[in-house]
């Protein structure tokens, strides 16, 4: 019998145990059923949505796991996974994709620093955002980012902020509460940041994502992490300027129709 006691991080192999996702999100996946090595990982936990894999770490070796991982649902008659995310260099055939029930859904970056960023112009006209402002930033959203399921309100919001022109919000970005080192120090993760198209490429992205960064590590936490989809690349040039380093290259598999709960 496993036991789960002491959660994940003594259940991790040592290789993985300073990994920032892994430690941000322990919490998520700390009765996960853990195999491998110091070479890779997979990690397989039950939501009501469907299991959820994470993979990390060398693609080859993620890539056989992965299939062991296939047998061994095939032949239990396991449903289909809700979700699967590996490295993206990690390559996964048909027949073990089709076992596992997904399918290619998305792949995204998860990038992090825990250096304050260089002054940015236009900083100062960044506002913490109240409760009372929600559903204008919910609006600004709407427009400026409506892809993005973020919203002010959520249960692990660590902060959101915004600027405005003309009274009117054009930019927001929230912080969510994370888990992060081991010391105890926490992280943030930032979502939904977004600025309206008419006010784009006039620094208010840079400056809206500086002033929550400097919040963050100003108030000590161990840093501050965010993802991004592969194919940001404006988004990308904007986290690398402001000393962000990518941490994780991924893809993500999900099954037709998952409505979980997965964050990124
Ligand atoms: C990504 C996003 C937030 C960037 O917002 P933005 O306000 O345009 O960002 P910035 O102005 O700070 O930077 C964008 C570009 O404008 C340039 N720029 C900034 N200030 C400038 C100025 N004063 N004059 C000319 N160009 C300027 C930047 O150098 C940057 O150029 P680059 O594309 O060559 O790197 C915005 O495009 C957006 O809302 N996109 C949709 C949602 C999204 O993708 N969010 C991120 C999810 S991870």
């Amino acid at each position: 019998m496993t036991t789960t006691a002491g959660g994940l991080l003594p259940r991790l192999p040592g290789a993985f145990r300073a990994r920032r996702w892994l430690l941000a999100d322990r919490d998520r996946w700390h009765a996960a059923d853990v195999r491998g090595d110091d070479h890779a990982v997979v990690l397989v936990r039950s939501e009501e949505a469907g299991d959820v894999v994470l993979g990390a770490g060398d693609p080859d070796a993620v890539a056989a796991l992965v299939r062991d991982l296939a047998h061994e649902r095939r032949a239990a008659g396991a449903g289909a996974l809700g979700w699967l995310t590996v490295p993206r260099s990690t390559v996964l055939g048909a027949s073990e994709l089709e076992a596992l029930g997904v399918a290619p859904y998305s792949t995204w970056d998860r990038m992090s620093t825990d250096e304050p960023p260089p002054a940015v112009a236009g900083e100062e006209s960044v506002v913490r955002l109240g409760p009372a402002e929600a559903d204008e930033a919910a609006a600004c959203l709407a427009e400026a980012n409506p892809g993005t399921r973020a919203r002010p309100g959520g249960a692990d919001d660590a902060g959101w902020w915004g600027v405005r022109e003309q009274g009117r919000l054009v930019g927001v970005i929230g912080a969510a509460d994370r888990l992060g080192a081991a010391d105890g120090r926490r992280s943030w993760h930032l979502h939904g940041l977004g600025v309206r198209p008419a006010a784009r490429g006039r620094g208010l992205g840079a400056a809206l994502t500086a002033a929550a960064l400097r919040a963050g590590l100003g108030a000590g936490l161990a840093w501050v992490s965010l993802g991004l989809y592969a194919d940001n690349a404006v988004a990308r040039r904007l986290y690398l300027r402001l000393g962000m380093a990518v941490d994780e290259e991924n893809a993500s598999y999900a099954a037709p129709g998952y409505g979980g709960s997965w964050r990124r």
